[in-house]
């Protein structure tokens, strides 16, 4: 998994999405910058996890990766297709390009039409896009990811409520990997799950990825569960990319107090290992009105005059990057 010269699947530069919401009766629209400049890249064969609290943008994130909207700024390259408003892909291309990121949602009830057996919804993405199958073509393929993803044969005919919450997962696993993805994006795939399910979930997909050499772009906000799987980490506040490098080196020497904060809150399974855990003063700040300067700033302890006035730039510091005027 450490392949560096695995193709690149994701390549993003400054990528952006903002909406503009209504201000209110009177009030000017204001823009929501949901996701601000970020830039990364994904190899085949590697997890790449977004970390941070809720509305930090990660499912934005995700939203954009998968083509489900458009960046308003930036450049995104997906297995070696510019996507932008400048250079629009061919029909064919994008149906091609959709095929190979696929997302699995946090909610595998929701996400799961229940008056459609397993089989119809694996088959689903075959249907639209191997129309030339026969149906029993489609049959033998389904069963097989079935089987492929810790499922039964049998499980065909049946439908979603019929199974728990970590089955229902790897139908959604299923019906991903139907068109043959090179990428997936797993938004919160874990958790709405027991802890103990969790990790079952977790090794399936390690396995798949072994197997297959997809990419993952893995979105948490629980630490723990990124621990085991990231190769590279992206640590996001209030939209924007705020710590960034490989896992290891994020988890063992966080620079930013925002990852610091968020690792101290994550429990260690040594118990020799003195953890002191630091809590976050005041809420989220809302996205609509952001707070000057560097967006952690209120809620940092180590935050001077200059981070209340001016905005630090991600940069690299020693071993990975990092957006702070004073890191840690
Ligand atoms: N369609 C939209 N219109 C306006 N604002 C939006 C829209 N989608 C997302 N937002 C805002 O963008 C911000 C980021 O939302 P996003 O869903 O990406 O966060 P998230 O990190 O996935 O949060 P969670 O952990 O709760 O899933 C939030 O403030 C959200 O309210
Ligand atoms: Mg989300």
């Amino acid at each position: 998994m450490n392949d560096e010269n695995s193709p690149l699947l994701i390549k993003a530069s400054n990528l952006s999405r903002h909406y503009q919401v209504s201000g209110g009766l009177f009030k000017k629209d204001v823009s929501v910058k949901a996701l601000n400049n970020a830039s990364f890249e994904l190899r085949a064969g590697r997890t790449l996890a977004v970390v941070g609290e809720s509305g930090c943008g990660k499912s934005t994130l995700a939203r954009v990766v998968t083509m489900i909207e458009t960046p308003t700024e930036g450049a995104l390259n997906l297995d070696g297709h510019v996507i932008s408003g400048d250079n629009p892909l061919s029909d064919e291309q994008r149906a091609q390009l959709r095929a190979s990121v696929q997302i699995v949602f946090q909610d595998p009830f929701g996400s799961l039409n229940p008056r459609q057996s397993i089989g119809r919804i694996i088959e689903e993405p075959l249907l639209i896009n191997e129309p030339t199958l026969s149906a029993s073509e489609r049959e033998s393929r389904a069963r097989q990811m079935l089987s492929f993803t810790g499922l039964r044969s049998e499980h065909y005919e049946r439908y979603p409520h019929m199974f728990s919450g970590g089955q229902r997962q790897r139908i959604a696993v299923a019906r991903a990997l139907m068109l043959n993805p090179r990428i997936l994006v797993l938004d919160e795939p874990v958790s709405a799950l027991d802890l103990s399910i969790q990790s079952q979930i977790l090794n399936l997909l390690i396995e798949l990825q072994e197997r297959l050499g997809l990419a993952y772009l893995f979105i948490s906000h629980d630490l723990s569960v990124v621990k085991h799987m990231a190769d590279d980490v992206l640590v996001m506040y209030l939209g924007r990319i705020v710590e960034s490098g490989p896992a290891e080196q994020v988890f063992a020497n966080p620079r930013h107090p925002y990852t610091q904060a968020l690792l101290s809150a994550t429990p260690v399974a040594d118990p020799s290992r003195v953890q002191h855990r630091i809590r976050l003063e005041g809420e989220l700040p809302s996205p609509l009105n952001p707070p000057k300067g560097c967006a952690f700033n209120p809620r940092c302890w180590r935050a001077e005059d200059r981070c209340r006035s001016e905005a630090p730039e991600l940069a690299m510091l020693n071993t990975h990057k990092v957006a702070c005027y004073f890191p840690l």
